[in-house]
């Protein structure tokens, strides 16, 4: 893996004060770091966090992300963030359907769809994550899950041929976990996915990235894999030491 994109998913881990003090604290040591590993590291904070940190990070390879974002661009939809409002914050990313939003906020497909449409419309780019369940996975039905789940979003892209679509495979049993999937699991996965981009005739190939449980100790394993463009990261990128050997180790 040459130059990868590393989205750091803070989740709810972090308050309004300890991301802004982790910024703070770690930004210089941050570009330092980035200018001998040109790696685009993007910081996902919780939206309460997003106004503060608009100018606090160091271009040009530190961006800053959302978690999620509304499946309409306006109207009356208490609660929820639109891909404008991000877009003013100074969001270059948003992530998109991830499993713990699906589940606790009962997402779906194609919501994520819709949300994708969004942040495309508002030159954000999306990065929408897929993966199966424990049971699936089991069931050894993962890929054909898998197709279902991305099905609308290669379509979207193939409307959106100039915006770049980054897809993160993010299996629900490694999320958190501590397991992680052996790296011949994760090529023919990834095998799978760049063969289903391709024959949808994609000018723009997706970005493909993993995530679920990556930390400092396997970053080095699972950059092998082949295809991958990087990581989705929860957990250890909130601690700044261990995001540091990640980025060292890639
Ligand atoms: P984790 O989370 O790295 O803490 O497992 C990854 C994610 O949910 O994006």
């Amino acid at each position: 893996m040459a130059a990868s994109l590393i989205i750091c998913n803070w989740k709810m881990y972090l308050s309004y004060q300890e991301a802004v003090h982790w910024v703070k604290t770690n930004t210089q040591e941050l570009k330092e770091l980035l200018y001998h590993k040109p790696h685009r590291l993007v910081v996902c904070p919780s939206y309460d966090v997003l106004g503060a940190l608009k100018d606090a990070l160091p271009a040009p390879h530190v961006f800053l992300g959302a978690q999620d974002c509304a499946a309409h661009l306006n109207g009356p939809y208490t609660g929820q963030v639109s891909a404008r409002s991000l877009k003013e914050l100074g969001c270059a990313y948003t992530i998109i359907g991830h499993s713990e939003t699906r589940k606790n906020l009962k997402g779906t497909i194609e919501a994520s769809a819709l949300k994708t449409k969004c942040a495309f419309d508002q030159d954000i780019t999306p990065v929408v994550c897929i993966g199966e369940s424990e049971d699936k996975y089991k069931a050894g039905t993962s890929l054909k899950l898998l197709e279902e789940q991305m099905r609308p979003l290669l379509a979207l892209s193939l409307r959106y041929s100039q915006k770049q679509l980054v897809i993160a495979y993010e299996p629900l049993w490694s999320i958190g976990t501590g397991i992680v999937p052996e790296n011949a699991y994760l090529e023919e996965v990834f095998a799978y996915i760049a063969k289903r981009s391709q024959k949808m005739g994609l000018q723009r190939a997706p970005l493909l990235l993993y995530g679920g449980s990556v930390d400092e100790t396997n970053a080095a394993t699972l950059k092998a894999v082949p295809l991958l463009s990087g990581f989705l990261i929860g957990k250890a990128s909130t601690d700044f030491q261990k995001l540091k050997k990640i980025v060292q180790l890639i």
